[in-house]
């Protein structure tokens, strides 16, 4: 008798246990099919609904791996709130996270940085051929997965668009890869090469309704010796997202002077990860402005504007709010790039 009542009570466990699982996943599902394929409710979960899931309220150590997540178990004092629009998150995507386990370990590090919302931006190039719908389907499994984890992370749709292969892709494939659902396409900066019909391609995509969003310009050669030719694409309306990493001196010095000129002339919109990994490349922002202080005092003022009033915008197809301003913070010249662009 008193088996068959413990038994009785364990079925009813498991099956409330099963109920309350199979519950959330579908919530979970709903929750992120909404943020795929419903751009328009992008803004409602910017503005309302992540400032209620609380990540400062949710405790892990990210560096210990996922065994050592535990629900409430600290409050971490994050002084940031932050949008990053460029990072290879999604699982076994490109040369980024291989598969979920590292996704979800790299959505840890982000949370654990303050992050709240990444855009997945997968590359999309000859080694990586288009494919919105498996990227689609990766957003979608690694909310799913977050949400059963109770990690504050958002992550929405995107890619990291090689310019030779957007120039040949049509309205509805890049509409695909937009960041968020939304009209702003993420450009990788060209590492080499000329270029000629770099200007055409922007205007063409922009004549086709695109925003388009360079990608770490300041990585690029083009770019470093010919920094006016990037003011004249920011003049004709496109953003650029500068990398953390480049800002800390990471991506070596040609870079970080780029990055540095970038800021000095307002032409940096936003700044991101780029986050290929949990180690060598992490979802972290770490001190960028901080480490560029000394050349540029005041350039923290930036730091808000970039990683999440700026980004938000984007997202959200917004005109840009105002830029604060950097009274006297011109730093000091940079002669290796004023030589090349004739100032
Ligand atoms: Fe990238």
């Amino acid at each position: 008798m008193a088996s068959a009542s413990r038994s009785a009570s364990s079925t009813t466990f498991i099956t409330r246990s099963a109920t309350s699982l199979a519950s959330e996943f579908v919530k979970a599902r709903v929750y992120s099919a909404r943020l795929v394929h419903e751009p328009l409710g992008l803004r409602a979960v910017i503005h309302t609904v992540l400032p209620r899931m609380g990540n400062r309220d949710t405790g892990f150590f990210p560096e210990q791996g996922i065994g050592s997540f535990q629900k409430g178990h600290s409050r971490i004092p994050f002084a940031r709130s932050v949008i990053d629009l460029h990072a290879h998150i999604l699982p076994g995507m490109d040369d980024g996270a291989p598969d979920l386990e590292a996704s979800i370990a790299m959505s840890m590090t982000a949370v654990a940085e303050g992050i709240e919302i990444v855009a997945a931006t997968p590359h999309v190039n000859r080694d990586y051929p288009p494919d919105a719908r498996a990227m689609a389907y990766a957003v979608g499994a690694l909310n799913v997965a977050l949400a059963r984890l109770e990690v504050a992370l958002a992550v929405l749709p995107g890619g990291e668009l090689a310019m030779a292969t957007a120039r040949e892709m049509d309205d509805e494939t890049l509409r695909a890869f937009g960041l968020g659902g939304g009209s702003c396409l993420l450009l990788e900066s060209p590492y080499g090469g000329e270029l000629p019909w770099l200007e055409d391609l922007t205007a063409d995509l922009q004549e086709r309704g695109f925003r388009p969003l360079l990608a770490h310009p300041e990585r690029s050669p083009l770019f470093q010796e010919d920094i006016e030719r990037l003011s004249r694409l920011v003049d004709r309306g496109v953003l650029c997202t500068v990398n953390a990493g480049s800002m800390t001196g990471r991506s070596g010095d040609a870079a970080r002077d780029c990055a540095l000129e970038m800021f000095r002339r307002g032409l940096a919109h936003a700044v991101s990860t780029d986050a290929h990994d949990n180690a060598r490349r992490p979802p972290r922002l770490g001190n960028a402005f901080e480490s560029l202080e000394p050349d540029l005092p005041g350039v923290s003022k930036l730091d808000h504007w970039c990683t999440k009033d700026a980004p938000a915008a984007i997202l959200g197809g917004d005109p840009l709010p105002e830029r604060p301003a950097l009274a006297g913070a011109r730093g000091r010249r940079l002669r290796r790039i004023f030589s090349r662009s004739g100032e």
